[in-house]
């Protein structure tokens, strides 16, 4: 089975099965929500539907979500771990619940008939045991006996395994059940075992029915969800007998090209552990840079994480005796690989080579000072113990990371790989040394900086509310000032201020600016009524719309509008998910912070609104 009709299997059975519209996964970096740097699951985009609004294309919906986890970046190099991986889910936003969530899923994994035919005798299944915040899940217990399974194979496990979400600090969670395959050679055996790693977890069916409050506290939702996600790789590599993601067809040429460049006869355990490191880290890298969200490496955020994983594999390649530029020869079999179902990949591919290009030339300059450095101070380190003094210089890993560029997580690993950090406390001495200098410096550079990662449009508070509807005011102001060339390339919102990112080439002059805060506010007074009507996209396209359409959502979308036609007044008319004020006089008044380059091509502009606008 191939990736493709791994992925067409699983949409046709919820679409054509099971009245499920397809919707196209969405951007890699979450829209509004700060509270994460990537989107992780299925339902990261799906949170203000989770939570009541009304979704477009209805309430079954199916599509494959790109997803990327990095508290596993470490861990990658084994069989399984991957930073980037697809997500196939299906939702009820309100509509099916448990019942029949369990079902489809039983006749998906099991029915050779449009679904993957796993034996029954292979799976196993988990439900949540209950505590203080929701019962145990007796009901879905239920549903897998009626359904043939075995009592022995079904197991209840605690709020630390089966519960999901929220996806950031607050939303939408619920209890899981969650269904294994049998991975092992031997017959499996007539009871679930949880902790026998050979049952692998293939598929995840949330319930989402709580809102998880600031206070820690799990608030009924208004409806009934659910919320799946199953791990393409994982499901890809069990339906082709293989052992590990690494081996599937998504991998092979990747794996094969990294040897003919390394040029090496013999595969050892070591350096199988670098080749898994540098095409996963290259794939994941070749995601972000090729999203439309346009991130590009750098030392904050998400252009961080580019820059770690990016770094992480040119040393691994450095590991493995590969010399010259690399980078780009892997990432143009990815996007060759992939470039078919992910247009954005093909649409961005000279971006993705030359950034890929930049980062390599520029971190090879650093790269063999830096780790002479590290192994200078290795033998120092050697001395000191002898000594009795203490091991590593508390400036170390900053030093590292301002002067070579390394990033603290390649210093550690270097360190630890050569045996120098002995234990877990010595590790986090360094990070703690490392975080307080980093912070020092991040105070000094940045003046002020804002509060970050605080709150979101996942708490659908006001102020997140009405931040939102000014994104569309700005939007629209700034193609009035500058030209139609301006389009949205991102847009990131906290309680405090808006963020947004948009096509444009040089910096606004003050005229510019003032100009386009004095449109905004003029809209804010004008107290336009916001609506919104839905329609099919070349409606929307035909009555002049702006917005980010075919990347999002399906065949229906919703069209906000500021101002009335009728009247003369309308404003702006843009394709989005909401939700938004009711009138633009909730706004309060809108103030410009900052503008700003973000990378080739893209400004970024910091605003806000109400109390905060009046400084
Ligand atoms: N959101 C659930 C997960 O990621 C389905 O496992």
């Amino acid at each position: 089975m191939t990736a493709n009709e791994l992925r067409h299997l699983f949409i046709d059975f919820f679409v054509k099965k099971n009245g499920h519209k397809e919707i196209r996964g969405s951007s890699l970096i979450p829209e509004n929500d700060p509270t994460v740097l990537f989107t992780t699951a299925g339902m990261h985009p799906l949170v203000p539907f989770l939570m009541g609004e009304k979704h477009p294309s209805g309430s079954r919906l199916t599509d494959v979500q790109k997803c990327i986890r990095t508290d596993d970046i470490e861990e990658v190099g084994d069989k399984s771990h991957l930073s980037f991986f697809e997500m196939l889910g299906n939702w009820s936003l309100g509509d099916y619940f448990k019942e029949g969530a369990i079902k489809m899923s039983f006749e998906f994994l099991t029915s050779s008939d449009g679904g993957l035919g796993l034996p029954l005798s292979k799976l196993a299944f988990t439900c949540f045991a209950g505590d203080a915040d929701a019962p145990k899940d007796e009901e879905s217990f239920g549903i897998w006996r009626s359904l043939g399974v075995s009592a022995d194979r079904i197991s209840f496990l605690p709020k630390k395994d089966n519960w999901w979400g929220p996806a950031g600090k607050t939303g939408p969670c619920g209890p899981d059940t969650e269904m294994f395959y049998w991975t092992g050679t031997e017959p499996a055996p007539e009871k679930h075992d949880p902790s026998d790693k050979r049952w692998v977890e293939i598929w995840n069916d949330v319930f989402m029915q709580y809102n998880k409050q600031e206070d820690g506290s799990f608030a009924p939702l208004k409806q009934q969800n659910v919320d799946t996600g199953m791990g393409l790789e994982r499901v890809l590599g069990i339906m082709n007998g293989l052992n590990s993601p690494f081996e599937t067809e998504l991998f092979v040429d990747v794996i094969a090209e990294i040897r003919t460049l390394a040029g090496y006869g013999e595969v050892d355990e070591s350096k199988m552990v670098s080749e898994k490191i540098i095409a996963d880290h290259l794939r994941a890298a070749t995601f972000i840079l090729g999203d439309p969200s346009a991130v590009t490496p750098s030392n904050t955020d998400q252009g961080y994480i580019l820059r770690r994983l990016i770094r992480r594999a040119i040393r691994n390649a450095k590991k493995l005796g590969i010399a010259g530029e690399f980078a780009r020869k892997i990432a143009g079999i990815i996007v060759k690989n992939y470039g078919d179902y992910y247009k954005e990949l093909e649409l961005n591919a000279e971006r993705i080579y030359e950034e890929m290009s930049k980062e390599e030339i520029q971190f090879g300059h650093t790269l063999d000072k830096g780790l002479a450095m590290i192994h200078r101070a290795m033998e120092k380190i050697i001395e000191k113990k002898e000594q009795g003094t203490s091991a590593l210089g508390e400036d170390f890993c900053f030093e590292m990371f301002a002067t070579y560029g390394f990033p603290i997580e390649m210093t550690i690993e270097e360190l630890q790989e050569a045996g120098w950090i002995r234990d877990a406390a010595e590790k986090a001495m360094l990070i703690k040394n490392f975080e307080d200098n980093f912070k020092k410096h991040q105070e000094l550079s940045r003046a002020g900086a804002e509060k970050k990662f605080a709150g979101g449009l996942s708490d659908h508070s006001e102020e997140v509310t009405r931040l939102h509807t000014a994104t569309h005011l700005l939007h629209k102001a700034l193609r009035t000032v500058l030209g139609d060339h301006v389009e949205q390339r991102g847009s990131n919102i906290t309680a405090e201020r808006l963020r947004f990112d948009f096509s444009h080439s040089t910096k606004m002059t003050d005229e510019e600016k003032i100009k386009v805060e004095g449109i905004v506010n003029d809209q804010i007074r004008a107290a336009l009524p916001v609506n919104y009507a839905e329609m099919s996209v070349a409606e929307a396209k035909e009555k002049g719309a702006i917005g980010l359409f075919e990347s999002k959502y399906g065949d229906v979308v919703k069209v906000y509008t500021m101002g009335e036609p009728e009247k003369g007044t309308l404003f702006s008319m843009e394709i989005c998910g909401g939700p938004h004020v009711k009138n633009t006089s909730e706004l309060g008044s809108f103030k410009l912070l900052k503008e700003e380059a973000c990378s080739s091509g893209i400004r970024r502009i910091k605003a806000t609104v109400g109390a905060n606008a009046k400084v």
